[in-house]
């Protein structure tokens, strides 16, 4: 296997051992953030006279070849390299010569990989703000479609109070926003480049880091070598994150699958979004939301991986933080697909509104409406509240509404009703009369839509010079 080090040794590295050891089977995946980090090294060495004009000039054109023919795929990085540092460092020396070999002047790979895991990180916040903003658009759409669509709301499962569909979806849509502002914090706090911290104590060359960082678009550099090469705090920040998304995803989903039941009919999962039975020929089952309910512990699982790979390390780099790489890659690529596909079935989610509807009146949504009714009346709430509970069980044993009954029937629990009641309990009033801002009445929910659809327009902007 190709590797940098080798001088001190007298004797080959067992095969078992250098696969053990090696990492470009999976941190191949930040190819591009290395090159992009040595660029900057190589322009700095030369801005400060450690490297000549030439061979900073010759170095480059190397990296940038190994580069196109890469992404090209006339180079292919293969598995005889011991991890993509290697990988760049051989090719760039069988290119350009023994110039190349200045290449990892005043560096270590414990900055360097710490800097590409931080940029590959940096460009992945990004992205998964990206896809949670498109879902949010999708939400806010179905949001400003439905303020006036009545669902049951629920506690314990139990139905509760009516609501709106807008206003059900609006909970998801405050929870995503919160999403994407620990997002924005976790950018904003580590923003910081490591490059230049050497192994551990940075180097005895006169490095401009803050140069570096400034060209790779940070807001500059970190301040304690022993610290750039031992922190992983930004990649348990975004796996939380993550999870914390997929936590919310998963409560979406499991929402949608009971929707989507033949008990309930509020929702009909698009086609193209569901599966069949290989033996049950009735069957469309809702499989993109029972994966990303399910993915949801892959992506916990890096978390806690993770946070336990770390909790036992001395200062300052050691090689169990190379456990760090897989399992964030792909507790990323696992939520940014789950994102992508949940847009898109809710997106082309049908939603049965007159099943919702009918679904709000039954249950006695309306009791704590009927109570405050005789509030209104001059009854005391307690008093109220056992009166309505007392005509519940009389409803319950006649199996109707409280609406359905005749004013005969309600004064004899109390003569404090009147005509005017039937009007109060109708779920339309239930609805209309819940006016605090971030209840459903519809007013009140267009006012919040407002403030959301300022909220997605008035975007957090990066400016990345890379
Ligand atoms: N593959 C290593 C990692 O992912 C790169 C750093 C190697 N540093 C070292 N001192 N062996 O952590």
């Amino acid at each position: 296997m190709a590797q940098l080090w080798g001088g001190r040794f007298t004797k080959e590295t067992d095969r078992l051992v250098s696969d053990f050891n090696a990492s470009i089977a999976f941190d191949r995946k930040f190819f591009a953030q290395d090159i992009e980090g040595s660029i900057a090294h190589v322009v700095m060495l030369a801005k400060q006279g450690i490297l000549t004009k030439e061979e900073k000039d010759i170095i480059l054109k190397g990296l940038t070849g190994i580069r196109k023919d890469v992404d090209e795929g006339k180079l292919r990085i293969t598995d005889e390299y011991e991890d993509i540092h290697s990988f760049v460092e051989a090719n760039l020396i069988e290119r350009v010569g023994d110039v190349g070999k200045k290449l990892h002047t005043g560096r270590s790979r414990n900055d360097q990989v710490a800097l590409d895991m931080k940029l590959y990180t940096r460009l992945e916040v990004l992205s998964v703000d990206g896809l949670l903003k498109e879902l949010m658009q999708t939400l806010l759409r179905i949001m400003e479609e439905n303020t006036e669509t009545c669902m049951p709301g629920f506690t314990h499962m139990q139905k509760a109070q009516p609501v709106t569909l807008a206003h059900h979806t609006g909970a998801y849509f405050e929870m995503f926003k919160r999403d994407r502002s620990r997002l924005k914090d976790i950018y904003f706090r580590m923003n910081y480049c490591p490059l230049g911290a050497g192994a551990l104590a940075g180097t005895t060359y006169p490095l401009d880091r803050n140069y570096t960082a400034s060209l790779l678009g940070f807001e500059g550099p970190t301040l304690n070598s022993m610290d750039s090469v031992a922190d992983r705090d930004y990649v348990i920040e975004f796996l939380a994150a993550l999870s914390t998304i997929m936590m919310h995803l998963s409560r979406f989903c499991e929402e949608i699958i009971i929707w989507n039941s033949d008990e309930y009919r509020f929702v009909e999962i698009d086609d193209a979004y569901s599966t069949g039975s290989s033996i049950m020929p009735q069957k469309k089952n809702p499989d993109i939301a029972e994966l990303i309910r399910g993915k949801t512990g892959r992506v916990y699982g890096a978390l806690v991986a993770i946070l336990t790979t770390m909790k036992g390390l001395p200062l300052a780099y050691n090689k169990d933080m190379q456990e760090d790489k897989e399992l964030t890659f792909d507790a990323i690529d696992t939520a940014k697909g789950c994102l992508v596909l949940f847009e898109g079935m809710v997106r082309t989610m049908k939603f049965r509104k007159d099943v919702m509807e009918r679904s709000a009146m039954r249950g006695f949504t309306n009791a704590t409406d009927a109570a405050d009714y005789l509030v209104g009346r001059g009854v005391p709430f307690r008093d109220a509240h056992g009166i309505i509970g007392r005509l519940v069980l009389y409803c319950i044993d006649k199996q109707c509404g409280i609406e359905d009954l005749s004013m005969e029937e309600l004064k004899s629990i109390s003569p404090v009703f009147e005509e005017d009641i039937y009007d109060a309990v109708s779920l339309k009033t239930c609805v209309e009369k819940r006016l605090t801002l971030g209840a459903p009445g519809p007013e009140a929910m267009r006012q919040v839509i407002a403030i959301e659809r300022e909220y997605l327009e008035k975007d957090w902007q990066i400016e990345r010079s890379i």
